[in-house]
């Protein structure tokens, strides 16, 4: 139960800690710190074995249900080293509530979104050298869980490992924030109401990764995902949500069920609303987008996420014809969203959502 979970701590002795990367070599996932966090699910006990440990790898069983019917989900986070060198996690517990939706969704374990909290302010802070002072640079928080029953039926799992990694990354798109060249998929389609797509689990990137290579040859970034009964209407990004800036309105699809609420995405509707832009949640066409560019109302597209952060979009390719935008320039409400956002991440200006956690 959670009331007496007590989480045990296993440190590193300080001449076995791993070197830590150069600003410039961090890349995006491909370091991890010294520690993790790790506890275990079972219908007899619930939650237990909570610890931080060492970073390790996992023995499983070739059985584990992970491996067969994919119940599996994740979250994505930042720790950000700012003003005075203090160290904040932006809006955790609401990464842990979505945490929570999934798990229902995915019939997997739920757990106490403040008291996770507790543990990861912990756990940052005993990996706080490894939070990056680099311009662009922030720790990366991965809470994951898994079903790890070895049984073949196919039924919810009965044990479960639940876990955080840390990794110091720096910009998610090699383009960094400059604009970037987006496919839309009119033949394969992410999600359809009623499935998973509002889920963070690993199946919705499975299943997007043949398009992504299919607009990897085409020379994009990144596959946008139409609606899967019409082919018409704008769903989201492979790894973030999706706004355009047509006149005066700053516009993004509603979240129905079949795309993921992003907590960047949220931040942005609460910021831009705040500064008096006329931010909208509705269906939007693809036909509607490019007639937008053709008769120049289109200014700006940009994708959201906790990876992207505010990710201008400069081209758009679509049925073998590609679309610039905003001549292929970062427009001026990406600009302000991008460095208004990572200010009120790193305690620089006001936060007036109480948006930020503090950890040291
Ligand atoms: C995030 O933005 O944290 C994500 O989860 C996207 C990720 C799949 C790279």
């Amino acid at each position: 139960m959670w009331e007496d979970l007590e989480v045990t701590v296993e440190k590193v002795p300080a001449d076995k800690r791993k070197e830590k990367p150069s600003a410039d070599k961090l890349g995006f996932g491909v370091h991890f710190t010294d520690h993790m966090f790790l506890m275990k699910w079972d219908r007899e006990r619930g939650w237990h074995d909570s610890k931080i440990c060492p970073y390790h790898d996992f023995t499983l069983n070739p059985a584990a249900m992970v491996f067969h019917y994919g119940q599996a989900i994740f979250e994505g986070l930042k720790a950000y080293r700012g003003k005075d060198n203090q160290l904040f996690l932006f809006r955790p517990k609401d990464n842990f509530e979505r945490m929570n939706n999934s798990a229902l969704r995915m019939c997997m374990p739920r757990f106490s979104a403040e008291k996770m909290v507790k543990i990861l302010k912990a756990l940052i802070y005993l990996e706080k050298d490894w939070v990056p002072a680099a311009e662009g640079a922030t720790l990366y928080i991965r809470p994951t869980m898994i079903a790890t029953e070895p049984t073949l039926g196919v039924k919810p799992s009965g044990v479960y490992y639940f876990y955080i990694i840390l990794c110091p990354v720096g910009a998610y798109y090699a383009e960094g924030c400059n604009p970037t060249k987006i496919y839309i998929s009119d033949e394969y389609v992410r999600a359809v109401k009623g499935g998973v797509g509002s889920v963070k689990t690993g199946g919705n990137y499975a299943a997007s990764l043949y398009m992504s290579e299919i607009a990897k040859k085409a020379g994009c970034t990144q596959v946008l995902w139409l609606d899967a009964c019409e082919h018409k209407y704008i769903e989201e990004v492979g790894t973030s949500n999706i706004f355009f800036k047509i006149g005066d309105q700053l516009i993004t699809p509603p979240l129905e069920g079949s795309i993921l609420g992003g907590l960047t995405r949220d931040s942005v509707l609460k910021l831009a609303a705040s500064w008096g832009v006329d931010v909208v949640e509705r269906q939007i066409a693809i036909d509607e987008v490019l007639a937008a560019n053709e008769s120049g109302q289109l200014q700006e597209v940009f994708g959201t996420g906790t990876a992207a952060v505010i990710s201008p979009v400069g081209e758009l390719l679509y049925k073998d014809r590609t679309h610039v935008i905003n001549n292929c320039q970062t427009g001026p409400l990406s600009t302000r969203l991008l460095t208004e956002l990572q200010a009120i991440q790193k305690g620089y200006q006001d936060d007036p959502f109480r948006w930020l956690v503090r950890v040291a």
